[in-house]
């Protein structure tokens, strides 16, 4: 697992980790705690040797390393676009059969909230982050087609324990239903998958049929904070328009 001791990656490993024989974890941040079952490495993805070593001998590399954010292509490059083409490099020449990989709504944000998509529409990236995770999914697709490593990516909403604005009752998930996710990509039948990181929340913009057919069933659902959290809204109406909210916002030039 990538970026072992980030936000999401903690919350996964706490879930997870006793159901694994050996979990590998790496990032260029020291860990805090490991579980028994967990051997921790400190590297940086963007060193390409290192992670070759370290992807040998794995059946499957969780990647949830990368800058979580909007930022400058300075930033961004190395951990997200470099790193990812040193883990698909890693795990070709160690054989490695499957990378399950964290991608994003921000690769579909320009949609508008009035429009329900699916995992196959074309990609529409609301910031530079989100072309770094559109990048994500189409190295992981050529991977999957040229050389056999399966690709699952999570388009992952907000991950929390609980949603905190309008925006999160269509697009949280709760950490419980993101493990439910991996363990799906990691034990599903495959070749190449988009899917989306969402709870089972009616006001969801996403069909995520594919997750379901392959095995997901989210445990939680955002409906019960609707009364609590509807009136929660950003009060940009460009931020309120697009799926992608403030990311789609950001420098936004309007027309007309
Ligand atoms: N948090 C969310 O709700 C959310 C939503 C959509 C997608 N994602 C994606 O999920 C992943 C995890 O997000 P998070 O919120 O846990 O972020 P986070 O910042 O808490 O964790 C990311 C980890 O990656 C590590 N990392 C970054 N660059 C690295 C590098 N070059 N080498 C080694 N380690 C590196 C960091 O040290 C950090 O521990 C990210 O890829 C993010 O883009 C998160």
């Amino acid at each position: 697992m990538t970026g072992g001791a980030g936000r999401i990656a903690r919350q996964v490993r706490d879930r997870m980790a006793d159901d694994c024989v050996e979990l590998r974890l790496v990032d260029r941040t020291p860990f805090d705690a490991v579980h028994a079952s967990e051997t921790a490495h400190v590297a940086d993805l963007t060193d390409a040797a290192a992670i070759a070593s370290l992807a040998r001998g794995v059946d499957a590399i969780i990647h949830l390393a990368g800058y979580p954010r909007e930022a400058d292509w300075d930033t961004l490059i190395p951990a997200n676009v470099q790193s990812v083409v040193n883990v698909w490099e890693a795990a070709r020449g160690a054989g490695v059969k499957r990378i399950l990989y964290a991608s994003s709504n921000h690769a579909v944000g320009f949609y508008p909230r009035s429009q329900r998509i699916d995992a196959a529409v074309p990609t529409k990236p609301d910031s530079r982050y989100g072309v770094t995770k559109v990048f994500m999914e189409a190295v992981a697709s050529l991977y999957a087609e040229k050389h056999g490593v399966r690709g699952f990516g999570m388009r992952i909403g907000f991950c929390s324990t609980q949603p905190t604005e309008a925006r999160m009752l269509s697009h949280w998930v709760h950490p419980d239903d993101v493990a439910a996710l991996v363990a799906v990509g990691l034990t599903a039948e495959y070749e190449n998958e988009i899917v989306y990181g969402v709870s089972a929340n009616s006001r969801s913009w996403w069909d995520n049929s594919r997750a379901q057919a392959l095995g997901y069933r989210p445990a939680h659902s955002a409906d019960i904070f609707i009364e609590a959290l509807q009136a929660a809204v950003s009060g940009d109406p460009i931020a309120e328009r697009f799926q992608g909210g403030s990311f789609a916002a950001e420098g936004y030039v309007s027309r007309g």
